[in-house]
């Protein structure tokens, strides 16, 4: 949460290039933004900040500097307004804070810094930072004021300081992402490395604790609990620029659902020795857990049913932010699958550092390299989708879930079966989205665009698809929506049908397709107005889409249909459907 863009080096435009990254790194947060540019000719800094989201904003009236910094805010402490937008600044102008995290005990600091006559403007945690460095300078190096201030704060926290006349960008993290860019007599720094691709992909991602003293030509990094230098090493990105960029598409959403054939097709023809090998140590593992958020928890509860299913094996599954909360018998037998696309998911990271405590081991499966669930993971599985830029997850989700197919299938010795099952649930995909069956969801969002509720019910497999599917709708399209286990219907839920509800109904051609056209049917006689997704059409469907069977893997295709049709529905309504209201991508903060 929160992009984080710095830029120190040869060029002069670099409020520009500071600008541009963090359009890139705008999925981030987006309730507002900000650049600060040094100018060593004015002898000042300047800024440039709003509420909202950057829309066709500039900072063409930012003077030429070789260091600039910019952040977009997803709001923590104060309103969403211009004065508390970062950067931020302290009593003299000439030191520049932006922020990611929360200062938990900002305000012990803010009490006795007003009562030595500091002017606060914001109602940040963030303007405390400038004002502790501004402060601490007086007698420290700026570096050493950054970083005295720093092991002041309590909570999770990027921090990147600059200061006039200081020819050198200083940044510090402990939970939030920072990683550095390398350029020819130029360096940077990004909340997310996929933001430094069109600049370098030479990174090196920050550690916990660690600080980066970035100048033209020369990075330093250091421990600023122990004081001791790193002695770090550069990694390479491999995602390409295009990757990241919207292209021929309207949107990233748009882009990404489009991206879902082929990602699956490289999926199944690049399994290989590293699913066996995985596949191996979860056979030896003794109490196995698969741990997501939101979309990513889909997948894996997703996986337990493909486990039990298609390996006979039991694996168990929970919510990150639950996680913490009952892994107090983990041991050193046990292991812990987390699966996050960004591998920054705080409520992820917290739970993996507990179960790392008591000794279990850790298997990601996770989209960004270099990430800090990738770092601290005993062995990974890159999930191989690329950049995913709109909030809501899409590509990434169904590389998660072809991955467990993948798994399940080689835990039963037949990895081979996985990639063909991958494939069909590619052409399947590529059907949806390039002919009529478009055309059809787009039609179903046109007639019930005004709906207040929408359920949506599956069984076994298609369980997961329907709080997924659920989750779409509700995120993009602000549509209330509920995703049920068929059978719990009678349970309660069915109270809230009436005449005319929405109720989406995933049948596909299983042991589950019986139980659910009864769950269908009960809908019916409430009057709900019933929307089947299946390999067949029925009497009881007032509304029918098709999705042709593809085994185990049709929940894969089922779930493109939720996602066009809350694509469709979000566009019907006239939002935007990268950036929905009050959410942003890579949750850092609890
Ligand atoms: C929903 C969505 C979120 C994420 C969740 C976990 O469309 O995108 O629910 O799935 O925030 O994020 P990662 O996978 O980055 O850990």
């Amino acid at each position: 949460m929160c992009g984080i863009f710095g830029y120190i080096g040869k060029r002069t435009d670099s409020a520009k290039i500071v600008f541009d990254g963090l359009k890139s790194l705008e999925y981030r947060g987006y309730d507002s933004w900000g650049v600060a540019v040094l100018s060593k000719s004015s002898l000042k800094i300047f800024t440039k900040k709003a509420a909202g989201k950057i829309g066709n904003n500039n900072v063409n009236a930012l003077p030429d500097g070789n260091i600039a910094i910019g952040h977009t805010r997803w709001a923590t402490h104060g309103g969403v307004t211009d004065t508390n937008s970062h950067p931020h600044s302290d009593c003299s102008g000439n030191i520049s804070i932006i922020h990611n995290g929360i200062f938990e005990n900002y305000e012990d600091y803010k009490k006795k810094l007003v009562q030595k006559g500091h002017k606060f403007i914001s109602e940040t945690d963030t303007e405390v930072i400038s004002h502790l460095v501004e402060d601490f300078s007086k007698k420290l190096t700026f570096s050493d004021s950054v970083k005295k201030t720093f092991n002041l704060m309590t909570g999770l926290n990027a921090i990147i300081a600059v200061k006039l006349i200081e020819d050198r960008i200083v940044a510090i993290r402990n939970g939030s992402p920072l990683v550095v860019g390398f350029g020819q007599d130029e360096n940077f720094l990004a909340s997310d490395a996929s933001a430094l691709l069109p600049f370098t992909k030479d990174v090196y991602f920050l550690e916990d604790d660690e600080m980066v003293i970035l100048e033209r030509g020369k990075v330093r990094v250091s421990n600023v609990k122990t004081g001791k230098i790193v002695r770090f090493k550069k990694q390479k990105l491999n995602w390409n620029v295009d990757q990241g960029e919207m292209g021929k598409y309207s949107s990233f959403m748009l882009k990404e659902i489009n991206e879902q054939p082929k990602i699956l097709r490289e999926i199944a023809m690049s399994a290989g020795k590293n699913v066996e090998k995985i596949s191996k140590i979860i056979k030896k593992s003794r109490g196995s857990y698969l741990v997501g958020c939101g979309s990513a928890s889909y997948a894996a509860m997703a996986g337990t049913y493909l486990f039990s299913k298609i390996a006979g094996r039991h694996i168990n599954f929970a919510i990150g932010s639950e996680f913490g909360y009952h892994l107090d018998f983990l041991n050193k037998d046990s292991l812990v699958i987390p699966i996050s696309q960004s591998g920054e998911t705080i409520d992820i990271l917290e739970s993996m550092k507990k179960a790392k405590e008591r000794g279990a081991g850790i298997v990601s499966l996770v989209n960004v390299l270099g990430s800090s669930l990738y770092r601290m993971s005993d062995e990974k599985i890159l999930i191989g989708a690329g950049p995913e830029k709109s909030v809501a997850s899409t590509k990434a989700l169904t590389g998660m879930i072809a991955h467990l197919v993948l798994l399940s299938f080689s835990l039963d010795g037949g990895v081979k079966k996985g990639k063909k099952a991958l494939l069909e649930a590619a052409n399947s995909i590529k059907k949806i989205l390039s002919g009529k069956d478009s055309k059809n969801i787009k039609k179903l969002a046109d007639i019930i665009c005004d709906s207040k509720n929408i359920y949506v019910i599956g069984r076994g497999l298609s369980y997961p698809t329907a709080l997924e599917t659920a989750m779409k709708i509700k995120e993009i399209s602000y549509i209330h929506a509920e995703g049920l286990a068929a059978g719990e219907l009678k349970h309660g839920p069915l109270a809230l049908v009436t005449k005319g509800t929405p109720c989406i109904a995933f049948l596909p051609n299983d042991e589950t397709y019986g139980a659910n056209l009864a769950g269908a049917m009960e809908m019916k006689a409430r009057g709900g107005f019933v929307i089947g997704i299946s390999f067949k059409s029925h009497e009881v469907f007032d509304y029918y889409i098709q999705v042709k069977d593809v085994g185990i893997a049709t929940m894969i295709p089922n779930i493109v249909v939720g996602q066009l049709l809350a694509y469709f529905l979000t566009i019907k309504k006239g939002l935007d459907v990268d950036k929905p209201r009050n959410l942003a991508k890579s949750v850092t903060v609890k």
